[in-house]
């Protein structure tokens, strides 16, 4: 028991100091409770807002891809420059030490494979797990305007509802069909529907034209999907533009751990992303590194 034998009368309470109340500063994020504000501010970083995610969950559907054959090997060495690491339990509990510091963004869903149709997705992970791997947010994919629309949306909602009892956000992943346009309409209309649900931030891709009206119709955060492997001064160039055109962050993969250079590439990301570095001064300080072996 505390000896409370000498303890001071308490006198400093500040009545001239009216209390702090500060909204957060993720735009849609204010009227969530703190422990799912606390888990997004490990993901965004407070100061820049934005985040790097290092998205290595491929093998969900794809199995050993280029780069993630050994995720113990490729993709451990480089945790320590992203903001997050985006992946699945099964690689998480076996290649990942756990005593890393990084914020966790589990993929939760699953159920098909690239010789199926990918579209049939479920819920593969129960909350209890997301919360016995203390993680910062889970990732659910969903496919608007597919055959499994309805079946992958309700999965979200569900994951939103269980995520909102625990504390744990969740990401919506808006995957897009083969047969589906990849325009500014479909996008506005796809994350809205994400938000509206009540995804906390939503992960899409970045498109050429008219990407600011996708973020600017969106009322939570957007990160975009590196997608397929490209020249690193293409991938810095869209990173930049969608920076600049409103989203707050990357989840990017191929781009990162196919790079022959990952780590110089994600410092150059970063660069991007969190200090609004131009797409020809972090290529320089890409190749720098390259070139130093960084
Ligand atoms: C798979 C995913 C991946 O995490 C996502 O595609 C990011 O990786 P990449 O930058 O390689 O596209 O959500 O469904």
């Amino acid at each position: 028991m505390a000896d409370i034998d000498g303890t001071n009368e308490p006198k400093q309470f500040f009545t001239d100091v009216p209390p702090t109340s500060e909204g957060f500063y993720l735009k849609g994020s204010n009227s969530l409770d703190w422990g799912m504000k606390n888990r997004l501010s490990r993901i965004f970083n407070p100061v820049s807002g934005k985040t790097v995610m290092l998205a290595v969950d491929h093998g969900y559907f794809l199995g050993p891809t280029a780069g993630l054959e050994r995720i113990d090997v490729n993709i451990v060495p480089l945790i320590p420059y992203a903001d997050t690491l985006m992946i699945t339990r099964g690689a998480l509990r076996t290649m990942v030490p756990a005593d890393t510091q990084k914020a966790i963004v589990l993929r939760v869903t699953g159920g098909a494979s690239i010789l199926t149709d990918l579209s049939n997705e479920d819920l593969a992970v129960d909350i209890e797990d997301a919360v016995r791997l203390n993680v910062c947010a889970m990732a659910v994919q969903v496919y608007v305007g597919s055959e499994h629309e309805h079946q992958t949306l309700l999965s979200m909602t569900r994951m939103v509802d269980m995520g909102l009892r625990y504390g744990i956000p969740t990401l919506a992943v808006t995957a897009v069909g083969k047969e589906m346009v990849r325009d500014a309409k479909y996008f506005r209309l796809a994350t809205r529907i994400c938000a509206e649900l009540g995804a906390q931030y939503v992960k899409t891709y970045y498109i050429s034209e008219g990407f600011e009206t996708v973020t600017a119709s969106c009322p939570v955060p957007i990160v975009i999907a590196g997608g397929k492997k490209l020249p690193e001064i293409d991938a810095l160039t869209m990173a930049y533009r969608a920076i600049q055109e409103g989203a707050a962050g990357v989840d990017m993969g191929r781009n990162i751990f196919q790079s022959v250079a990952p780590i110089a590439m994600l410092k150059a990301v970063r660069a991007v992303v969190h200090e609004n570095e131009t797409p020809e001064k972090a290529f320089e300080l890409y190749t720098t590194l390259k070139s130093e072996k960084k």
